[in-house]
Parts: structure tokens; sequence; C-alpha cells
């Protein structure tokens, strides 16, 4: 409390600042999680007056009460400067200086977030280190994606970076990682004595990522181009997700160093995939329906890119618990539904279909279901109500906007940057992760790159190329149509 607390949003002025950065610091500051001697300074190129930014940042700032928003607004001053100048910015970390020696408090915390492309980091880093780090509290960095095109550029980001701050000053944000199913699957496996017993080969026989979106790219394009889904969405949130579901224990999941805890056992399973291959990949390309334009069609889009805007990969995890399990990630744009889960198939109940002859059996499945609306359930096979002997997949099932109606979910990004102000770490992914996360899939995506592999057509709101169905069926996935439908009550 008796700290005061200096933001610095770097490219304030762009994308990411307006639609996440400054909505989130909004939302601290309205629920009270900001200390009380805050100062907010956007940086960025382009010239403003604060008034003119603070008309800006107002749009795009949900606020439940006026005059709280207003207070806010106050609090944000902006000024223009290069990024590579550690004169500009030293002239802002002076002026910031007198405001925080006003609070009269002897610790200052400084807090750099970085909403720029990745090809400034190290000029803004270097202009920082130079001019505008404090030495009377905690310097610290938030930084976004991507980290890197593949193994040898993220390596050199590293590197550079590595050599202006510390890892324990570096927060790299995976926004996935402050998601509220993500932030669930620790205490849901290690806290329940049902789950972790069966939590491996023996019981499992397959597990599912599936990201789905029904827009396409929407005008964005041309950054997309330069990236396709598996560096977009695979390559980082998927497999951030992929590691929490598979890890080991961590020594401690709360607690003084849990970060490094849970970090060193995500880096541990990582380090157990192989490298990913063609052979288990399928990749897709989504083209126009009557409705809607295709990824060609984007005006941002270079004509003739082979980008794909889908892809399944499978994964095994070379260790004792997972060998053989087919880990598969599925993902695209422009699909029929908006819809990312986890989805943990389990083998069949030995001997169940000698009991039951000619009783079609459906597998157990365990749903987590990240968004649209929080989800966990259990599809568990029960008689069929009354005089048939039918096996029905009934669900157990914990809908949280149903069980928890009431409650504040905050957005992953205000979850993060409250988990920055408070040192965890453990919901940032640390400088190995991304090591071994790039060595999974840098050698496919040298191959598809090489071999310019054409994606794979699929209509726009279809469910993927049928190629990926078989790439799935082949590893051992079985889906069940029509024993059920999961309802979603009082959704859109
Ligand atoms: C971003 C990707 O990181 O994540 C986008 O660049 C994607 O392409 C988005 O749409 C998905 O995030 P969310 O929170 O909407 O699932």
């Amino acid at each position: 409390k008796h700290q005061s607390l200096c933001i610095f949003v770097i490219g304030a002025s762009g994308d990411l600042a307006k639609k996440k950065t400054y909505p989130s610091l909004y939302d601290l500051f309205e629920h009270d999680f900001l200390p009380p001697h805050t100062i907010i300074v956007g940086y960025a190129r382009s010239k403003k007056s604060d008034d003119e930014f603070r008309a800006f940042i107002g749009g795009y700032l949900k606020a439940k009460d006026e005059a709280k928003k207003q207070a806010f607004l106050k609090m944000c001053v902006y000024r223009a400067g290069a990024y590579d100048s550690a004169s500009d910015v030293g002239a802002v970390s002076k002026e910031m200086a007198l405001l925080e020696a006003a609070t009269g408090f002897a610790i200052k915390n400084r807090l750099f977030y970085f909403a720029i492309p990745p090809n400034v980091f190290v000029p803004i880093g270097t202009s920082i280190k130079a001019s505008a780090l404090t030495t009377e509290g905690w310097n610290r960095l938030i930084v976004e994606k991507p980290f890197g095109h593949d193994l040898a550029s993220f390596s050199e980001l590293s590197r550079d970076m590595g050599a202006l701050f510390s890892e324990d000053e570096i927060y790299r944000i995976d926004h996935y990682l402050g998601k509220e199913m993500v932030q669930n699957l620790m205490l849901l496996r290690f806290a329940n004595n049902t789950f972790e017993p069966l939590w491996n080969r023996n019981y499992i026989s397959s597990v599912m990522i599936t990201f789905k979106e029904d827009i396409g790219t929407q005008g964005r394009g041309g950054y997309f181009d330069a990236y396709g889904i598996i560096r977009d969405v695979m390559q980082n949130h998927l497999l951030q997700v992929l590691s929490l579901v598979a890890m080991e224990p961590p020594v401690r999941a709360a607690g003084a160093n849990y970060s490094n805890f849970v970090r060193d056992e995500k880096v541990k399973v990582l380090e157990c995939i192989d490298p990913l291959s063609l052979a288990n990949t399928v990749t897709g390309q989504y083209v126009g329906n009557d409705k809607e334009v295709g990824y060609l069609d984007d005006p941002t889009v270079p004509a003739g890119s082979v980008t794909p805007t889908f892809a399944t990969v499978v994964m095994n995890i070379k260790n004792a618990r997972w060998d053989g399990v087919p880990f598969i990630m599925k993902a695209g744009k422009a699909l029929n539904e908006r819809k990312v889960e986890v989805r943990i198939q389990f083998k069949p109940a030995p001997g169940a279909t000698h009991m039951f002859p000619g009783v079609d059996i459906p597998r157990n499945e365990l749903v987590l279901r990240l968004q649209p609306q929080e989800a966990v359930y259990m599809k568990t096979n029960v008689k069929s109500p009354g005089l048939s002997t039918k096996a029905l997949a009934s669900e157990l099932d914990l809908t949280y906007h149903e069980r928890y109606a009431d409650t504040y979910l905050p957005d992953a990004y205000t979850r993060l940057v409250l988990d920055v102000l408070r040192g965890k770490q453990a919901t940032f992914v640390r400088d190995d992760e991304l090591k071994a996360a790039w060595k999974i899939f840098t050698p496919l995506l040298n191959e598809i790159e090489e071999k310019k592999i054409a994606p794979l057509p699929y209509a726009f709101g279809s469910r993927g190329p049928k190629e990926s169905d078989e790439l799935i069926k082949k590893f051992g996935y079985e889906f069940h149509s029509g024993t059920y439908t999961y309802t979603r009550k009082g959704s859109a």
C-alpha cells in the first residue's frame, strides 16, 4: 500500500493498448486493485495531448460508474516520443519521477507494458534500461506475442531481451493462461482424488484440444498471413493448455517459489514431445460461401497465399504417464462454431461389451470448455431411464453461469496484469518454455514452408477439411453422435 506505481504503456495509441491494456487496467481500478498512487503514462510516436488521448481511450472502457471512469482517465497521461531515443524516454521518466516523489513513498515501482510489435522490443527496451528504470522499487516488463517466428528468431530475441532485463523482470503474456478454466486446471487435476489416478495412459485413450472460431481474419489478414494458425494459436495458446493438462504435479502450486515449480513441470513435459511431422498434420485454408468471403478474398492477404487458417496436429508425449496417448490439437478460423475445449476421452470400460451384448456403449469423456461459457462436464454412461437397457451418455455437469451465476469472472488480461502487480510469474511464459515450444513446431513449419504445402480448401462455416476427421479417427478418437448433445441453457 505504501508504494507508488507508475505504469508505462508503450504503444499506447495502438490496437492492443486500446482493446486490452487500458480496459484491463480500468477493470483493476474499478475493482480497487490498483494502488492508490498509480500513474499511467501512455507512450507512442504519434503526437496527442492528454485530453485527446483520454477521449480516444475513454471510448474503449466499459464503465459501470461514470465518475470512476473519469477518475481513472485523470490518472492517465500521454507523451509522444521515439522508441529508440533514450533522451525522449528519459524526459518522460524524469517527469514521472517528480510525480512519484510527490507521493512521499519510499518505494516506487515501475511497470512497462509493451503493447508494441516485437521489432521495437529491443530499441525501446534499450532506451528504458538507459533512462527509465526505478532504483527504488521493482521494475517489471509485460511483453506480448509473437515471441519470434521460429526457434532461431526466438533465440535471438530472447538473447537480446535477456541482455537488458532479467528473467524475473519479464512477464510474457499468453492470455490463455488467464482464462478461468485454464486457471482451474491445476486444482481440478490435483485437488480431486477422482481424476488424478485415472490421468494417464492406462485409462485415457486420447486428449483433444480444439479451438474453433466462426469468423475469418476480417481485415487482420495482413498480420495473420505472416504467421498462420499454427503460430497464431497452437504454438502458444493451445500448447500452454496442453502443458497444464499433461504436466506432472508441481512441488507446490501456491506459496513461495511456486511460479518456478509450475513452470519447471511445464518445460519438462514439453521436452518429452517429439518435433511434429507432416505425416500427422492436416492443414486447410477457408474459401468463401454464398455469404462470406474466402481467406484469399481478404484484400490484406497476398494473392495465392498458402498460409493455413486451419490445422490438426497429433503429438506424442514420450514419458511414463503418456507414451502412446495421442494429443490431438485442432484449430481453425471460419468454422461452424466458436468454441475452445479440452476433451479427454477414456478407454472403454473393460468387459462392458461382454456384459451388455449388443449395447452400444459410448466412451467416457471429461470435457473442459474454456469458452464460450466455462463448463466442466463428464460424459457418463447410465441406463436409459425406463424399460430400455440402452446405455445413455449423460452429463455430470458444472456449467459456471448456472452454478456460479453472480460471480465476477474477470477478463484474462485483468487477472494477468494483477498477477504482475503481485509478482506472480506462474501464469507467464518462461524463456525455456518457449524454446521447448518452438523446438516442437519449427521443423513442421519449415517443412510446410519449404515444400510449399498447399492447405486443403474448406468452406467458410464448415467443420474444416474432412481429412482432419480422418486423421483424428486414425488416432482412435471415437465420435458418438446422437446419444449426447450438450445444451447450453440460456446462452447465446
Ligand atoms: C490471439 C490470436 O492471440 O488469440 C487471434 O492472434 C485469436 O487470432 C485470439 O482470435 C483468440 O483469443 P480468444 O481469447 O478470443 O479465444
